[in-house]
């Protein structure tokens, strides 16, 4: 039907007849003059129809989104009305025929980014049309296509796992379906398929990868749906260092191939402790220039309660953040911040700002600097480099709340003073805490999840102090946002039912839930390890979206509906008996 892509028309086809199929983007009559934007999956085409050509008439016909084919002369525009910023900027189509393939409904949106969420979603099939929709998805695939090529030419083999499975613990809640045939009994769609790349490892397929969809019934929010893609991967015989090359590798090789992006040649890598001090965060976005420092040896001995009482506890911190210049936020915009951290669990958020920094405390502003004196400030001001018109916030209290607000603080400030130094910055979080206590329940919950070995291979040691254990477990970041994960996993039986005893899992519940696991555990399973990264949301920093429902052809909404599907919905009796279900009438 077509000689060549409406995007692909340059001016190195100045001359040549070509026929376009495509939607109208825009019509403008000018003076007799019919201009209409000609828009495919290659990008858009400036199409003139002129008074005296024979499809004059069936040009004047056409509104928006109509379907059509036009074939026409490609012809160089006037230097003057370039338009350097198209493909297509230098030429026109001076249109001869104008066919309607179709013709369109007036639209139900206006087909911009001004269109509400929900009517973009609710008309997909529109709204994928646009530029910048084609783009994402373009980029997704762009990403599959580079994916593949990597990773089959390092030796991966790619396998399908089961999504009508058994219960696979991330850490969400599961989507449940129903067995007709067995009565009662339901599979679970897999959050991941964590056991089943495993087992393939156990069965000496030495590395796998898959694209592969999980499912999670879990709280949304911009990045996360409760159907995502995961790049899965697991190798055979390796130790973490392995596994971090490999995904660097492939992370570098995808941006070079999609973004045309050079990722630097290796990232850094912080463990979580660290991470936590040093940005209060365990994905923290280092582009942001700032810091967070612990002072607690400077105001162990000041007056301040607020700042004495958990400088002198090994389980509390009192950090502080240098913000350059900062001396000129007002009083309001404390005060919005000291708000902002209340939501994180601060109590409040003391402040210095350094009007003077050689006049040492009587060149301070702060309700605080009443409580210092001149070796504390001196302290202080050498831990944190202030300078004249800086300010200092500071957080005091429990070591993990404290660093989690004073993160918050950190990266709010970075975005609202436009800090940002580079554009990409990824790197490592490594050694996590095996596991984390909930504070309600008081049980132990893993970190990642219960398949990732300790750092020491020492099941008694693990069961003696679990809370001080550290795991064989790795993220990956990039930008502040986590972008994969994984681990070394456990491969001998009696760490796997230490770690199942540690969470309260008894020997009947482990057999029931993981007996093929532990069972598959007792045959000479070799050392193994992977990772998952999240497709979603790499493909959302790679198109600059922040949310991942712009990089998802049908995402979800945050209440976890389809509204062009209209899914979940209701559905026959019959099909609930034959499932034998039987609805709670409400009430
Ligand atoms: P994890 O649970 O960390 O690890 O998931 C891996 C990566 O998947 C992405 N991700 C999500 N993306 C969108 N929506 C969600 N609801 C969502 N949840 C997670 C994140 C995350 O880094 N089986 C392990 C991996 C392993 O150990 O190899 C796992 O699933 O980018
Ligand atoms: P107060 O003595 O409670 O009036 O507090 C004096 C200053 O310390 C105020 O600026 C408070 O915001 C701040 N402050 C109070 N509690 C904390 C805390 N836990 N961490 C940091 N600053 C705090």
């Amino acid at each position: 039907m077509r000689t060549h892509l409406c995007g692909q028309v340059t001016h190195e086809l100045a001359g040549e007849s070509v026929q376009l199929c495509g939607w109208v983007a825009s019509r403008r009559d000018l003076g007799g003059l019919i201009f209409i934007s000609l828009r495919d999956i290659a990008g858009i085409v400036q199409v003139v129809v002129e008074p005296d050509s024979a499809c004059f008439a069936d040009a004047e016909k056409l509104r928006n989104e109509y379907c059509v084919r036009i074939s026409g002369e490609v012809r160089m525009r006037p230097e003057s009305q370039w338009n350097e910023s198209m493909a297509t900027g230098r030429v026109e189509v001076v249109a001869t025929a104008v066919e309607l393939l179709n013709a369109s409904a007036p639209l139900p949106l206006l087909m911009s980014d001004e269109d509400g969420e929900e009517i973009r979603l609710k008309h997909r099939y529109l709204d994928l049309r646009r530029p910048r929709m084609q783009r994402n998805m373009r980029i997704r695939s762009a990403m599959n296509r580079a994916i593949r090529s990597y990773l089959d030419g390092a030796g991966f083999n790619e396998f399908e796992t089961p999504i009508l499975t058994r219960a696979t613990p991330e850490g969400a809640r599961d989507y449940l379906v129903p067995s007709r045939t067995q009565p009662g009994h339901y599979f679970a769609l897999p959050q991941s398929p964590q056991l089943f790349k495993q087992i393939l490892m156990m069965s000496g397929m030495d590395r796998y990868y898959q694209i592969a969809r999980c499912f999670r019934d879990e709280d949304l929010r911009a990045d996360r749906q409760p159907e995502f893609t995961q790049l899965d991967m697991e190798l055979s015989f390796v130790e973490e260092a392995d596994v971090r090359e490999v995904a660097e590798d492939l992370v570098r090789n995808l941006f070079s191939e999609v973004l045309d992006v050079a990722l630097p040649e290796s990232f850094p890598i912080l463990g979580w402790r660290e991470a936590m001090e040093r940005y209060g965060s365990d994905k923290p976005d280092l582009r942001i220039p700032l810091e967070l420092v612990s002072v607690d040896e400077h105001v162990a001995q000041v007056e301040f309660k607020v700042f004495s009482g958990p400088a002198a506890d090994p389980k509390s911190r009192v950090a502080a953040l240098r913000i350059p210049g900062g001396a000129s936020l007002s009083r309001k915009q404390i005060d919005e911040y000291t708000e902002f951290v209340g939501r994180y669990g601060a109590r409040g958020l003391a402040w210095i700002k350094v009007n003077d920094a050689a006049a040492g405390l009587e060149g301070l502003q702060s309700p605080i600097a009443k409580f210092l004196d001149e070796a504390a400030w001196s302290g202080i001001a050498s831990a944190t480099g202030a300078q004249s018109d800086d300010i200092l916030f500071f957080g005091a209290g429990d070591w993990l709340t404290v660093s989690t607000f004073m993160g918050a603080l950190l990266r709010k400030v970075g975005r609202d003073m436009s800090l940002l130094e580079s554009e990409w910055a990824p790197l490592w979080v490594t050694e996590f805490p095996m596991f984390e206590r909930d504070a309600e329940t008081g049980r132990l919950d893993p970190l990642h999840h219960p398949f990732t070995a300790p750092v020491e291979d020492d099941a008694a040691a693990l069961e003696a102090n679990p809370e001080a254990t550290l795991s064989k477990a790795y993220d990956m970041v990039l930008n502040g946002s986590e972008i994969g994960g994984g681990s070394i996993r456990i491969h001998r039986q009696d760490m796997q039912q230490a770690v199942f005893r540690l969470l309260n899992i008894n020997e009947e519940e482990a057999r029931e839930k993981f007996g093929f696991l532990l069972e598959a555990l007792r045959y000479g399973c070799p050392p193994h390890g992977g990772i998952a990264f999240g497709l979603d949301r790499i493909a959302a920093l790679m198109a600059g979206e922040d949310s991942i429902r712009d990089v998802i052809a049908f995402p979800k909404t945050t209440a976890a509906q389809c509204l062009m599907t209209g899914a979940p919905s209701e559905v026959p009796e019959e099909q609930l008996s034959d499932l034998h279900i039987q609805p709670i009438p409400e009430d």
